[in-house]
């Protein structure tokens, strides 16, 4: 199921990372399923409990289905001392749902992070690959709406 991916890489231990991500980049629920995790153990010759263990170091990494667009907000010191929490407050009243949970409609999952390392433009969000800084309550209603309507 996953042949299209594995093909591109040599069957070695180093593109495990490589291989994990565009698994779970390509997937429409953004995650990687149990038997993605079978299959390049197979490929790789890696025994699921040590992918397994790769997966749940790296927090960008789910095991869960996940909407379809991710919203990483950053909890460290500086974007803390920006005034994160209360942005964080809006966005969970805004999608009707706590962190670590997913919108009904699928469009999005809310989950926090460690630093994304542009703490001059605290607070700080990633929604998938794209970041958005010196964020306040109303520049992500926008932000949100522009993802709900398409145009992102
Ligand atoms: S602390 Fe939030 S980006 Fe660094």
């Amino acid at each position: 199921m996953y042949e299209n991916i594995l093909k591109k890489y040599p069957p070695e231990k180093e593109n495990l990372i490589y291989i994990l991500h565009e698994i779970q980049d390509t997937h429409p629920q953004n995650y990687i399923p149990e038997d993605a995790v079978r299959e390049v153990g197979e490929f790789l010759k890696i025994a699921p409990n040590h992918i397994y263990g790769v997966l749940t170091f790296y927090s960008m990494f789910s095991t869960k289905p996940r909407g379809k667009n991710v919203i990483r907000f950053c909890q460290s010191p500086p974007c803390f001392l920006k005034g994160s929490d209360k942005i964080v407050a809006k966005l969970r009243e805004m999608l009707g749902i706590k962190l670590g949970e997913t919108t009904k409609d699928g469009l999005f999952t809310l989950e926090v992070c460690e630093c994304l390392g542009v703490c001059g433009n605290a607070p700080v969000m990633m929604i998938n690959e794209d970041i958005y800084g010196d964020l306040n309550e109303d520049k992500i209603v926008k932000i949100i709406e522009d993802y709900k309507g398409g145009l992102k």
